[in-house]
């Protein structure tokens, strides 16, 4: 491809901001603003901005909700440049590189699931063990996990897909030149971004983890709330990015330097990543109250937990009849349903590509039927209908995956989640490239036991660990109605399930929807319910709970919502009040 240099990827936002200062006083300001920091060394001619005609607008305007502010000026700037929902989703996953450094990412991976010119797509971009990996990595000479290695280090590092995945998806549908939407990544590394409070204490927890045991302080130890941070190496690798395209991370001088950061240490290999590529998927598609439900295929186990739960839930709607919203009946109705989800999720879900996963009866509504009239309205929650595996049921809420999502007003519309997997991923730095890398391979089943049910997880060669991230779209005739996603590990489904319900069974606002209580239960531990500080359970609720056999318990997260509703043609962004989200119409 033939692609000009970092210094005259600023000259198209140059023009397109000219004009959108033309366009409106408010776009002015933001415009001067971002000339200043993009106008210099203009050279080279522009690339032509359209590859594809542009339709009629659809809706009344774009739209976005992102979690934080640098992610939402940098898609309304792209918008500002003519870019339609991909350009502005992948400019907001560059600048998130940049300004969420605990999540947002080049070394980690994720799931887009994109409505474009009326089609539904899904882009897997989940990261890969590497070649050398094997079923026992993790475990010693007495076949005992070794702690935190999967965790913390070189060896937790599964091959990245992130940039593959934006590059895949900009190609193939965005509108502008790829250097374009790299710019605001480009600006934020160089110049520097204001740091946020709760990025820092997230820092501070991370980097006792990783302390002695990798370069994290080296680059991380200035994140200070307040402060500005500059991350020149990584401006330098996003530079690369742009001039030279996607697979410079996997072919060029980045992957070199990724390989060199593994030698001696690590598994990933320059093979590992010159073969690394996103896989574009048929999403899962089901109908629900009238609406298409959109959403993400294996390796996630989110998209058939979250279509699972929705029609569980329409299936009992007479034992639901007449229950308030997050009453103590309705809550064990809820759980009991989870319970069925997380068992069907512990065994029957893996890396489709290397065994095949039974999407169609997992999803199938008599089978669905069936599980849901083994849930006892009148009874405490029965032990598990699928005996689960011992790994990864009951695992720690994090914080350290991202969503957002982003509408046009062509009705093209993106929903995408992608993660580091833990707290600033495995800690460990690519020296040089100024990136950190995800500990991705903890993902999978780490300490097999032989029983079905941990099976399909295991680590081989190549494979994708099963994942719960959920980026979802409704359709209402083929037209976007919500697109939704959140991070939380398996508090995703359970999240995104309860804001839909909240939506669409009690015609809650999407504010009100975003702020409302809510709840975790997975089969493991057993009959335990999670609440969380935003809105604790009320003690009466509490009490009923327990009366119930429950044990309720506080969690410190439970989900970073971003979403937007389409009424009509009017679309209504909202961002989860537990968050630093933003959520704006842009006409
Ligand atoms: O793919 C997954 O399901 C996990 N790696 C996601 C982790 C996560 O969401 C943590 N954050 N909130």
């Amino acid at each position: 491809m033939s692609v000009p240099t970092y210094d005259a990827l600023r000259a198209p936002f140059a023009r397109a901001l000219a004009s959108a200062r033309v366009a409106c006083r408010t776009r002015r300001v933001l415009a001067s603003a971002w000339l200043a920091a993009f106008v210099v060394n203009v050279a080279a001619p522009l690339p032509a901005a359209a590859k594809t005609p542009t339709p009629k607008p659809a809706l009344d305007a774009s739209a976005l909700a992102a979690p934080d502010r640098y992610s939402a000026d940098t898609a309304q700037q792209i918008f500002a440049a003519g870019g339609n929902a991909v350009d502005a989703a992948v400019a907001m996953a560059f600048t998130l590189a940049v300004t969420r450094p605990d999540a947002g990412n080049l070394g980690g991976g994720g799931f887009m699931t994109l409505l474009v010119d009326g089609k539904p797509y899904f882009l897997d971009y989940r990261e890969r063990a590497p070649q050398q990996a094997t079923r026992d990595m993790y475990l010693d000479d007495k076949g005992n996990v070794v702690p935190g290695m999967s965790i913390v280090g070189h060896r937790a590092v599964a091959v990245p897909g992130t940039v593959d995945g934006m590059w895949q998806a900009q190609r193939r549908f965005g509108k502008l030149k790829w250097n374009q939407v790299l710019a605001p990544a480009i600006h934020y590394a160089t110049d520097g971004f204001q740091v946020d409070p709760r990025l820092q204490q997230r820092r501070d927890a991370a980097a006792k983890n990783f302390s002695g045991k990798t370069n994290f302080d080296a680059y991380f130890a200035n994140l200070k709330a307040g402060a500005t941070l500059r991350q020149p190496e990584l401006a330098q690798t996003l530079g690369r990015i742009a001039s030279d395209g996607g697979r410079e991370f996997y072919e060029g001088r980045t992957a070199g330097m990724i390989v060199a950061q593994m030698y001696g240490h690590g598994l990933i290999t320059n093979r590992d990543l010159s073969q690394y590529k996103a896989v574009w998927r048929e999403p899962l598609a089901a109908d629900w109250h009238g609406y298409r439900v959109i959403t993400a295929p294996p390796p996630s186990s989110g998209g058939i937990g979250l279509i699972q739960m929705l029609k569980m839930r329409a299936d009992l709607q007479p034992a639901f009849e007449g229950l308030a919203l997050n009453s103590a009946p309705y809550i064990q109705l809820i759980a009991q349903i989870e319970d069925r989800v997380f068992a069907d999720r512990q065994r029957y879900i893996g890396d489709p590509d290397a065994a095949p996963v039974s999407v169609a009866k997992l999803t199938d509504d008599a089978y669905l039927a069936q599980r849901a009239a083994e849930v006892k309205v009148e009874e405490a929650p029965a032990a598990a209908p699928v005996t689960p595996g011992s790994d990864g049921a009951a695992a720690a809420e994090k914080a350290q995956t991202t969503h957002f999502s982003v509408i046009d007003k062509w009705g093209n519309a993106v929903s995408n989640t992608y993660t580091l997997n833990g707290d600033f991923g495995s800690g460990v730095v690519v020296d040089g490239g100024g990136f950190l890398l995800n500990d991705a391979m903890d993902d999978f089943v780490i300490k097999p036991t032989g029983a079905a049910d941990t099976e399909l997880n295991t680590i081989g060669p190549g494979r994708r660990p099963i994942s719960s991230m959920t980026p979802t779209l409704l359709l209402k005739d083929g037209k976007i109605a919500l697109a939704i996603g959140t991070p939380g590990g398996s508090r995703i489904l359970t999240t995104i399930f309860q804001v839909m319900t909240n939506l669409y069974d009690f015609n809650l606002s999407p504010t009100d929807a975003l702020a409302a209580m809510r709840f975790h239960h997975q089969l493991l531990p057993q009959k335990t319910i999670y609440f969380e500080p935003y809105h604790p359970a009320p003690e009466e609720l509490a009490t009923q709970l327990k009366a119930l056999g429950y044990t309720v318990e506080q969690q410190s997260f439970n989900g970073d919502v971003q979403m937007i509703r389409v009424d009509g043609t009017t679309p209504e962004p909202a961002s989860d009040p537990r968050g630093a989200g933003v959520a704006r119409v842009i006409r």
